[in-house]
């Protein structure tokens, strides 16, 4: 049996195609079902329902045999205990700096003010103003970053965007770029030796998959 951690929403939903061309489906949509074991039309694969931020520590520690993670929570994770064979191309995105519009933050930055910044993804936004000499403070969040600097938690965030609508809606523009984001397939090493026939053929599919 083989063990595929996904987190629902978006990679479940870019992930269905490229599980179908390994041809497996889930007997149920997790959207309508409240279990956290799917299983599929494959007696010998079944997919598990976790937050997407926990898919890399299921495949570290072997709970899951395979998952999808985007690249801004493995890079966050540290990727220790993961074989990363496959970029799947899918929910791709942007980890960006942003802060309220009028907000002159390339001037901040020059006379080196002390600045405020919000987000869930504090590994990653410690080691990119680390990198530029520009001094933060960093403040966790779970969500909802782009509220942040509009009631004075943050002066600005490191988030994802995509369309940017959200950072529009919320009156926020986007200052820096990070990272690039697309999400990557993980597979547990102990798997990839133990299970070798039952792993490999997934990450294949996969990657015709992804390719086509
Ligand atoms: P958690 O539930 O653990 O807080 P999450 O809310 O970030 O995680 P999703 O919103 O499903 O989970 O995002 C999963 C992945 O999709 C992210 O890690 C990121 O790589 C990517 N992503 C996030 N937002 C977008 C977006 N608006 N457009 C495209 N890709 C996105
Ligand atoms: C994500 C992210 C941003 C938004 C960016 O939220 O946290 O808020 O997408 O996308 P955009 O640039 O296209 O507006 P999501 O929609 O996943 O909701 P979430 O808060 O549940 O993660």
């Amino acid at each position: 049996m083989i063990t595929i951690a996904l987190s629902k929403g978006r990679i479940y939903e870019e992930t269905l195609p490229l599980l179908e061309a390994a041809g497996i489906v889930p007997a149920e949509d997790p959207e309508k079902s409240r279990k956290l074991i799917l299983a599929t039309n494959h007696p010998g694969v079944r997919v598990i329902i976790v937050r997407a931020s926990d898919v890399p520590t299921y495949v570290q520690y072997g709970a899951a045999d395979l998952g999808v993670a985007g690249l801004d929570l493995l890079l966050e994770h540290g990727g220790k205990g993961l074989y990363q064979p496959l970029d799947l191309g899918i929910a791709r995105c942007k980890l960006m700096v942003a802060v309220p519009e009028g907000f002159d933050y390339q001037a901040a930055v020059r006379r080196g003010a002390r600045l405020r910044v919000a987000t869930k993804y504090i590994g990653t936004a410690r080691e990119h103003f680390a990198a530029k000499g520009v001094h933060v403070d960093l403040i966790k969040l779970y969500g909802s970053m782009e509220l942040a600097p509009l009631v004075g938690l943050a002066d600005a965030i490191v988030d994802v965007v995509d369309t940017g609508s959200t950072l529009r809606a919320n009156r926020l523009v986007a200052v820096e770029e990070i990272l690039r984001i697309s999400s990557r397939l993980v597979v547990n090493p102990a798997s990839m030796k133990v299970k070798r026939a039952e792993v490999v053929p997934v990450i294949e599919a996969f990657e015709r998959a992804s390719r086509a």
